[in-house]
């Protein structure tokens, strides 16, 4: 995040966006449930420009040992970002930043499933970033929690995920690359919409209370919204599941 240059102006005088959104608009969500075959349980998702696949396995016996916790299940994430999914090719393989998103998704994630019920075993969760248009970690932590209910691991709730920030001295929500970019706050938020319980908040940049506030309003109106699209996207699943014979499963296992 930096200032904005003076020749780029974020929002015009009649409260529009550069890619023609109202302030508390949202980029169109698309989120489709169990497209891997191989995973326990999987999610597609288009949020905008971003395109993220995440990929559930477990809870299977968690390796190396000595990471295993006898009280509960460990839910291990591994957030990684294509080489090409940005503008300039990113280097592959885990770098700070993935590491750090990484962390927070897991623990994130480790605040609504039941991780007692599965002691020793690891819950392994991959986000891949196929192409990069801000709020990445949103997006794939949204995603992550389709793929987690797909892969039928008991869950308190979904966890749907959005980021709201600042640009041109508004309050903005659902920020793309050039707010990122050149816009002065980005506050990614993952909220549960039944109980209203946030189990990720992070803050770079500043805000003032009453922006925090407007933040917030934004940010709880549209977990809501991402919330009704990860429960359609599970539901689209099994009702295809329920009212058809997948062809590709009996193929494969004659094989
Ligand atoms: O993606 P998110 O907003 O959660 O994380 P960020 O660290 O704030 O990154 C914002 C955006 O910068 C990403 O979504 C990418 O579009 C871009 N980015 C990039 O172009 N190259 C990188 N190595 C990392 C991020």
């Amino acid at each position: 995040m930096s200032g904005t240059p003076s020749d780029i102006k974020l929002i015009d005088e009649n409260g529009i966006r550069i890619d023609g959104r109202k302030v508390d608009e949202m980029r169109p969500l698309k989120i489709e449930a169990g497209v891997l075959k191989r995973a326990d349980g999987s999610a597609y998702l288009e949020w905008g420009k971003n395109k993220v696949i995440a990929a559930v396995y477990g809870p299977r016996e968690c390796h190396p040992r000595h990471m295993q916790n006898p009280a509960k299940a460990i839910v291990q994430c591994k957030y990684n970002m294509m080489s090409f999914s940005v503008s300039d090719r990113k280097r592959p393989g885990p770098d700070r930043r993935s590491i750090e998103i990484s962390k927070i998704i897991s623990e994130a994630l480790e605040n609504v499933v039941f991780t007692e019920n599965f002691p020793r075993t690891s819950i392994d969760v991959y986000i891949e970033v196929l192409q990069a248009n801000a709020g990445t970690r949103v997006a794939g932590l949204t995603a992550a929690s389709v793929a987690l209910a797909d892969a039928g691991i008991p869950m308190k709730d979904l966890v749907p995920a959005v980021a709201v920030g600042k640009a041109d001295g508004q309050i903005v929500l659902d920020l793309n690359k050039e707010e990122d970019n050149y816009g002065s706050a980005d506050l990614p938020i993952a909220m549960i919409p039944r109980t209203g319980e946030v189990v990720l908040m992070q803050m770079d940049g500043h805000m003032t209370m009453e922006e925090v506030d407007i933040a917030l309003g934004y940010a709880t109106k549209a977990c809501r919204e991402i919330y009704e699209v990860q429960k359609d996207a599970l539901r689209r699943r099994y009702a295809v599941q329920a009212g058809a014979v997948d062809e590709d499963d009996s193929s494969d296992e004659e094989a």
